[in-house]
């Protein structure tokens, strides 16, 4: 994970920017890969690569080298999806040079569309939804053989447990761990539980394997994702029950020198016991991503989201009682369906109320299929939507600036990530409540724990010095 303000596990957080996995390897045949959207995309791409690379592929950070270039793609909202089409347009341009080239898409735009990708739009050779990347390789012989290939099928089991993703485009510090795919939460506005089928949880014990594999590799971070974290739930045959709060202990039971971030909660599912598992482990981030989306309750019914804002509050109230000093962030979308100025003033007043260290603001982008998009009128005008998105923007900027200032004057553990964008001559890694640190450089290392004195800042990032 690069520099920047925290990162936007579940989200389309790396917005315009294509996460190129570098890593240029001997091999056979050449793999292009390249993510778009949140950071389940990228864990899925790690995923595709290990699948690849056991079938003699190398990945190449040139498509023009490329033998197979594919794309996993985002249908969140869309703006992602006109992104991800521009790019397919280029790609496709590349087959005049390149006329073997095999052209792929992945992930929930692949499964959204489907086939029209390849027989109306005649844009790409294989359509593969985020279930079948065990089949990628046939597939790609399949089109080798003359024809298009499509697997778009979701699957109820498959989570990939087995798997051990090649990590691609890291820091060799942190890393992602999907433990659940899919989502059962049917929130009105969202395509995921569309693109990316039924809530299933991975097995804890290969998590927990794979967590001790990184930190053996010399890995200090690794941050478990799914849709809604706090709905994770396993039965072992003989008929033990792990939950979140459990998988969370078993993770930081790996190493204390292992830290461990989770993403995403939900406001209707996070548990004080989960809270109490993050209080009751040193090496658990105090940084919990709790989107609410609407300060409206009117709003939020409309939405499906299963709280009200009372509801909310109440969970916010829990976090800062069992965590003090702990990092909260959120999700907020402006402009659903018949969302009026009173609705909008409900959702500044809750993020005045709330003061998120973060936040991930959104228009609302009608998605086909959604019961949004089946039950109720588009019906905010664009520009009202944007007025009212730059009026949140405005005052979370001014919330957190004001957050980042007050972590001035403390000392803070940090764990380092890598060099300065900006001067080689600094370090940068995060605290635990994800507030990125900068620090002269010395003898430190990425990987390194250390204790930096804040003594200045700027309105994400805090400077000071190792003490
Ligand atoms: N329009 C705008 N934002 C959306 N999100 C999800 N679906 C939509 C949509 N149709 C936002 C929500 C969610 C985040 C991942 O993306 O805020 O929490
Ligand atoms: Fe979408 Fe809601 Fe599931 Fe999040 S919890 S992925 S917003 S349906």
């Amino acid at each position: 994970m690069r520099p920047g303000k925290a990162a936007n596990i579940m989200d389309e957080s790396r917005q315009g920017e294509t996460l190129l996995l570098k890593q240029d390897a001997p091999g056979s045949r050449k793999l292009f890969l390249e993510s778009y959207g949140c950071a389940m995309n990228f864990s899925d791409s790690e995923i595709v690569a290990s699948i690849l690379s056991g079938r003699g592929f190398s990945t190449t950070s040139d498509y023009r080298q490329a033998d197979v270039i594919l794309v996993n793609t985002c249908a969140i909202r869309e703006n992602a999806e006109s992104r991800v089409r521009q790019r397919l347009h280029d790609f496709k341009k590349e087959k005049r040079n390149n006329p073997g080239l095999i052209i792929g898409v992945l992930g929930c735009m692949a499964e959204r569309l489907k086939s029209s990708l390849l027989e109306e739009e005649k844009l790409v050779d294989i359509v593969v939804g985020p279930d079948a990347y065990r089949d990628l390789p046939s597939l790609i012989e399949k089109v080798e053989g003359g024809q298009r290939a499509v697997n778009v099928l979701l699957s109820r089991e498959e989570t990939y447990a087995d798997i051990s993703p090649v990590r691609l485009d890291s820091n060799g510090v942190t890393a992602f761990i999907s433990i659940t795919r899919g989502c059962d939460n049917m929130c009105s506005f969202c395509v995921v539980p569309f693109t990316r089928g039924r809530e299933r949880s991975r097995d804890p014990e290969s998590i927990v394997r794979e967590a001790e594999d990184l930190f053996s590799r010399g890995y200090r971070e690794v941050t478990l994702l799914g849709q809604n974290v706090d709905s994770y739930h396993f039965s072992s045959p003989d008929g033990n029950k792990t939950g979140f709060a459990e998988l969370l202990a078993m993770t930081a039971g790996v190493n204390s020198a292992l830290r461990v971030r989770f993403s995403t909660s939900h406001p209707k599912d996070m548990s004080d016991e989960v809270l109490h598992a993050i209080a009751s482990h040193e090496n658990i981030c105090n940084y919990v991503h709790l989107p609410v989306q609407s300060g409206s309750s009117r709003i939020l019914e409309m939405m499906n989201r299963g709280y009200t804002r009372e509801w909310y509050m109440s969970r916010i109230e829990a976090i800062r009682r069992i965590i003090p000093g702990c990092g909260i962030s959120t999700d907020t979308i402006s402009g659903f369906c018949t969302e009026t100025e009173d609705d909008h003033r409900q959702t500044l007043s809750l993020i005045e109320w709330a003061q998120f260290d973060f936040a991930y603001m959104f228009k609302y982008s009608e998605r086909p299929g959604t019961l949004a998009e089946r039950k109720y009128k588009d019906d905010v005008p664009e520009e009202i939507k944007s007025e009212r998105l730059a009026e949140i923007i405005d005052l979370q900027q001014k919330m957190s600036a004001k957050k980042t200032a007050g972590g001035v004057g403390n000392v803070h553990r940090v764990l380092v990530e890598g060099v300065s964008k900006k001067s080689d001559s600094f370090l940068y890694g995060r605290n635990p409540q994800n507030t990125v640190v900068v620090f002269p450089r010395g003898n430190f290392r990425k990987g390194d724990y250390v204790n930096v004195l804040a003594g200045s800042c700027t309105p994400a990032t805090l400077k000071g010095s190792a003490v």
